[in-house]
């Protein structure tokens, strides 16, 4: 059976973002990081997945944010760790609807699955 894509949630406003900065939404139970570099948005889990800092307040530059506990760096577009990208972080589409910024974000639990 397909599962349905997850549907989108407005998080802020278009300018609620400055250029080259993060912030913290909450969706669907998971805290989402947002970055705009001044063109397009980028969504990822904000749970740094080390020891669980969050990614909105690190520095993010060329695609890549670092995590402000430990320095570790990860990519907006894939969730890639930089040091070994069989590590990821999970990542969400975005888009921006009538200046809305909107994310699609799965919930932790995922929805069901046929595995087991
Ligand atoms: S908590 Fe992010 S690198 Fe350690």
């Amino acid at each position: 059976m397909m599962t349905p894509p997850p549907s989108f949630t407005a998080v802020a406003r278009e300018g609620d973002i400055p250029v080259g900065e993060g912030r913290c939404y909450e969706v669907a139970g998971r805290l989402v990081a947002v970055f705009f570099d001044g063109a397009a948005y980028s969504a990822i889990d904000d749970l740094c997945p080390h020891m669980g800092a969050s990614l909105s307040s690190g520095p993010f530059r060329d695609g890549v944010v670092t995590c402000p506990w430990h320095a570790w760096r990860f990519r907006l577009d894939d969730g890639a760790w930089c040091d070994d990208p069989r590590l990821r972080a999970d990542v969400f589409p975005v888009r921006v609807v009538d200046g809305a910024i909107e994310v699609a974000v799965v919930p932790r639990d995922g929805p069901a699955s046929d595995a087991g």
